[in-house]
């Protein structure tokens, strides 16, 4: 397949929109020859802790959203997300993922005071935040405390959709203005977008990929929209998996060197589907550290997978399925071949 070096909007509608088996199959073996290219075989693991379901935001389509019925509340206490982060060294990971709502328990001094605790622990390890929107000085003590990379979704990256997805107080500029800000602070950032969530269009898709070509993110996590239960969106179909597949494969061609999670959401629409994503060019799996008991409360959407395993299992049953689709499991931290915004400023 000849995937132009700087496809045009048109090429890429074209490639979002193929429903051709062939033409499919050939996006998808590009992508992972570009990924083979940058990152050869191996696919690497980063410890998940889900530490609170709390969040005061209201997002349409989050089974964890302030006024959802359904979530049944949980936060882990600080000795428990340092213990989280124990039992995952001593399993061999050595990237930590903290993700939760936005949770206002927390405050920007006491995420502060975690961080220390878990670098002054873990020196060498990677800590990744997932936590959503604060401002510039909260993003800058986190990293000065040891926070080394952040995940942050844009969603979606047309307004009219971001709006249809979310209530009047969230802002795609501000989403966008918080994905500058952590890459000027120096954070391997990542981005990233549902799939097929309502009244999702395929120009919608088409801005996420410009977006992302602007902002180059070190991660991306792409996934599909499956409705949970308790929300405004619930009734609405879930995202289709050949669909994410391609949009993983396009973000690969587009971005070859930006980290690409084969993501739960789409392991819960399809049995295989994480080892699909690392097909089309994924290089990434997010193993769940989260203490057992908890695990089934942080409830994004319905059916989560993986939400009953000890974290050892997670990881056996992940490095099998990763080996069975010819990759090799790594756990390094194996950090992002796209350079931080602070490297390029002194080069
Ligand atoms: N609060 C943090 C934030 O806003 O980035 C992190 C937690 S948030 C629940 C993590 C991601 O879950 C979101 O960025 C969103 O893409 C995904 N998510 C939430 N609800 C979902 C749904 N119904 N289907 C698929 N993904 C969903
Ligand atoms: Fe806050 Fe989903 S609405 S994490």
């Amino acid at each position: 397949m000849k995937f132009l070096t700087a496809p045009s909007d048109d090429e890429l509608l074209h490639y979002i929109t193929t429903e051709d088996p062939q033409e499919m199959e050939e996006l998808f073996a590009a992508a992972r020859a570009v990924r083979e290219e940058y990152y050869g075989l191996d696919v690497y693991f980063r410890g998940l802790i889900e530490f609170t379901n709390y969040c005061k935001n209201d997002c349409l389509y989050c089974g964890i959203r302030r006024s959802s019925p359904c979530a049944r509340r949980y936060r882990l206490d600080p000795a428990r997300i340092l213990e989280c982060c124990r039992i995952g060294d001593r399993l061999g990971f050595r990237t930590f993922v903290l993700q939760g709502g936005e949770d206002p328990w927390f405050t920007a001094e006491g995420i502060c005071r975690i961080l220390s605790l878990i670098r002054r622990e873990f020196p060498d390890h990677a800590i990744t935040l997932s936590i959503g929107e604060w401002d510039r000085g909260s993003y800058e003590d986190f990293f000065r405390a040891g926070a080394n990379r952040y995940l942050l979704r844009h969603e979606t990256a047309g307004e009219a959709h971001y709006n249809a997805l979310h209530p009047p107080d969230m802002k795609l500029s501000e989403r966008k203005e918080c994905l500058y800000t952590l890459r000027d602070i120096g954070f391997q950032t990542g981005a990233g977008f549902m799939v097929g969530s309502p009244f999702q269009t395929p120009e919608c898709l088409l801005a996420d990929l410009r977006f992302l070509q602007d902002l180059e993110p070190q991660m991306v996590g792409i996934g599909p929209f499956i409705p949970a239960e308790g929300t405004p969106l619930a009734a609405y179909p879930q995202g289709s998996v050949n669909l994410t597949l391609r949009m993983v494969a396009l973000t690969r061609l587009l971005l070859p060197r930006t980290l690409l999670p084969a993501t739960t959401a789409l392991g819960t629409l399809a049995g295989d589907g994480r080892e699909q994503a690392l097909m089309a060019g994924a290089n990434v799996v997010m193993p769940n550290l989260s203490p057992q008991n908890v695990r089934k409360f942080y409830s994004l959407y319905d059916n989560k997978i993986c939400t009953g395993d000890e974290a050892a299992e997670c990881i056996r049953c992940m490095s099998l399925r990763v080996r069975a689709t010819g990759f090799v499991p790594n756990m390094s931290r194996g950090d992002s071949k796209i350079p931080l915004r602070a490297e390029l400023r002194v080069g």
